[in-house]
């Protein structure tokens, strides 16, 4: 099942996306103890991270905070679709951009810890991504399934870091991988397909015009049989639901 909602603007991008990730944390914690969740990378989600932080910060401190904004953090274990090969304090981590944005005030005045599962940029890209997979395995178990996965769009089409003409869309085997993005010349480390379309919620966030011709690409192919071309339509969750969260500016080019 696939939705798209288009907003007004990136502000209201931010919080409709923030809202969908309380609802869903708060519903898998209820009925599974847990929630498992992969944070976006780029630039997108930044102020989606935020306003959570500032609800954390808001439900943790001000007693009269309305309950349903009250995520139980320290139940949370937060992944990230895929990392550059970086440093953990490098201006390109993905790492780096959540531990800013979204982080700090997360830590429960109850004391306890946040379960980060970053993604060691700092190591040769082969040994962070097995190392990756020892965590996934650890927490989701064989063939576990994140409660949430949030994706962005490359005006490429890419997402996560499967890029397109790259190994790691052929991936069938592991969870992650390394994957050397040529057009970039760098490594990343990217969660793959089989454990993105197995999770029980994916929410791609896009904005901006320069994204229109590729969102408009991606949903031009929906439902038609020829063979998918963009990697963001390799995303179709098994047994999951697919939102689309677009601005104005991202969603100009689609029909209807
Ligand atoms: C990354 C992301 C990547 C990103 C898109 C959109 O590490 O860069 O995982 O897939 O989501 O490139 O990036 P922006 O949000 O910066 O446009």
């Amino acid at each position: 099942m696939s939705e798209i909602t288009v907003v007004s603007s990136a502000r209201r991008l931010a919080e409709l996306a923030a809202e969908r990730f309380v609802t869903l944390a708060s519903t898998a914690i209820a009925e599974r103890g847990r929630f498992v969740v992969a944070l976006a990378g780029g630039s997108t989600p930044q102020p989606m991270y935020r306003l959570l932080a500032d609800v954390a910060s808001l439900t943790f401190f001000k007693a009269e905070a309305p309950r349903s904004l009250a995520v139980d953090w320290s139940r949370v274990e937060l992944f990230w679709g895929d990392e550059r090969c970086v440093p953990p304090d490098h201006p390109d981590s993905n790492y780096r951009m959540a531990r800013q944005a979204l982080l700090p005030p997360l830590v429960p005045p109850s004391g306890g810890e946040i379960l980060v599962h970053r993604i060691l940029g700092e190591l040769p890209p082969a040994e962070a991504a097995a190392a990756y997979r020892v965590e996934l395995e650890a927490v989701l178990g064989d063939k576990g399934r994140f409660d949430l996965i949030l994706l962005g769009l490359g005006s490429d089409g890419h997402t996560a870091s499967l890029f397109p003409e790259t190994t790691a869309l052929e991936e069938r085997r592991y969870d992650a991988v390394a994957v050397y993005v040529e057009k970039l010349d760098a490594w990343r480390v990217t969660l793959t397909l089989p454990v993105i379309n197995n999770a029980r919620h994916v929410i791609f966030l896009v904005s901006g015009e320069r994204k229109a011709d590729a969102l408009a690409r991606v949903h031009a192919d929906q439902g038609t049989t020829s063979i998918p071309r963009l990697p963001a339509e390799l995303i179709q969750p098994t047994d999951g639901t697919l939102t689309w969260l677009v601005d104005r500016d991202a969603a100009a080019k689609l029909e209807g």
